[in-house]
């Protein structure tokens, strides 16, 4: 797919604006950032690439994409975009910080009728590679830490499931643009972690942001999906808790045959403080 360039494009060692140039991205400094066949650009500065591969392996890239594609998180993809649309004026520039293979993005720009400029970025190139075979966008790997994006550049960022720096959201956000956090709330995969842990511990709340942030909505989701043991292979892959699982608990997943899972999350919807 083709990446498109944006004008809030930024160089992530010296935050000039970046222009397009023989199919290249330089500032006006020199810094030039190949866009790959592959329609990506790398802008991961190296103090904020802490390995060589950082953030999600092939692998779990691979789960996730097949796990989203068969459509069983599409409630929360629905929601997101209801979320949006109510969010942005068109066109709006919608940034998806943490896209992972680009799910999100691909489901909000195939279901919206409104234009958008989509703009994704994920620290992990594997997850960025399949996310700009979805669809047109401009994708890019890089860290929340240094978002290559101008100041008040962006109407909508999307954190789902991410690791949100709130600094740099706040940063890139236009003083009436929207941050909307997907995030799991207490009952998320509950049948799937008592099996897999002894003891089932209490997700983190959900509730946290800084005071910078004001929280206009709050919605809960709460839904079921029945899953074959190689599809919460997959589950067990994309998260978290494939690298905490015990011996037992991998035992005890091979020996079920399907499993009901309550998906459980909270869609929150902020604004910057005082806009
Ligand atoms: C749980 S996954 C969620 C992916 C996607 N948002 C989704 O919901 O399908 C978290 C993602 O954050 C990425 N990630 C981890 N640290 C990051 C960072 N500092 N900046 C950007 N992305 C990061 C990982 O590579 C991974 O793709």
């Amino acid at each position: 797919m083709a990446f498109l360039t944006h004008p809030a494009l930024r160089c992530p060692l010296d935050a000039m604006p970046l222009v397009l140039e023989n199919g290249s991205l330089i500032c006006e400094r020199g810094h030039r950032y190949d866009i790959g066949k592959q329609g990506y650009t790398n802008l991961l500065s190296v103090q904020h690439k802490r390995s060589l591969n950082p953030g999600d392996s092939k692998d779990m890239v691979s789960a996730r994409q097949s796990f989203l594609s068969a459509g069983f998180y599409e409630p929360i993809a629905k929601s997101v975009m209801h979320s949006v649309s109510q969010a942005a004026k068109s066109p709006a520039t919608v940034l998806d910080a943490g896209c992972g293979e680009g799910y999100y993005l691909h489901y909000i720009t195939e279901h919206q009728q409104d234009p958008l400029n989509i703009i994704g970025f994920d620290i992990s190139k594997w997850a960025v590679q399949r996310a700009a075979r979805r669809c047109h966008g401009t994708w890019m790997v890089a860290s929340n830490k240094n978002i290559p994006l101008a100041d008040s550049s962006v109407d909508v960022v999307l954190d789902m499931f991410g690791f949100p720096d709130y600094v740099s959201f706040e940063r890139v956000l236009a003083p009436t643009g929207r941050l909307i956090r997907v995030t799991p709330a207490p009952q998320h995969l509950i049948e799937l972690r008592t099996l897999i842990y002894p003891q089932v511990q209490q997700v983190a709340s959900a509730h946290v942001h800084p005071n910078t942030l004001n929280r206009l909505s709050s919605e809960p989701l709460t839904f079921s999906v029945e899953l074959e043991r190689s599809t919460l292979k997959q589950l067990l892959l994309m998260t978290p808790h494939m690298f905490k699982t015990s011996v037992q608990g991998r035992s005890n997943l091979e020996r079920i045959g399907s499993l009901t899972v309550t998906v459980d999350v909270v869609i929150d919807t902020f604004t910057l403080a005082g806009s």
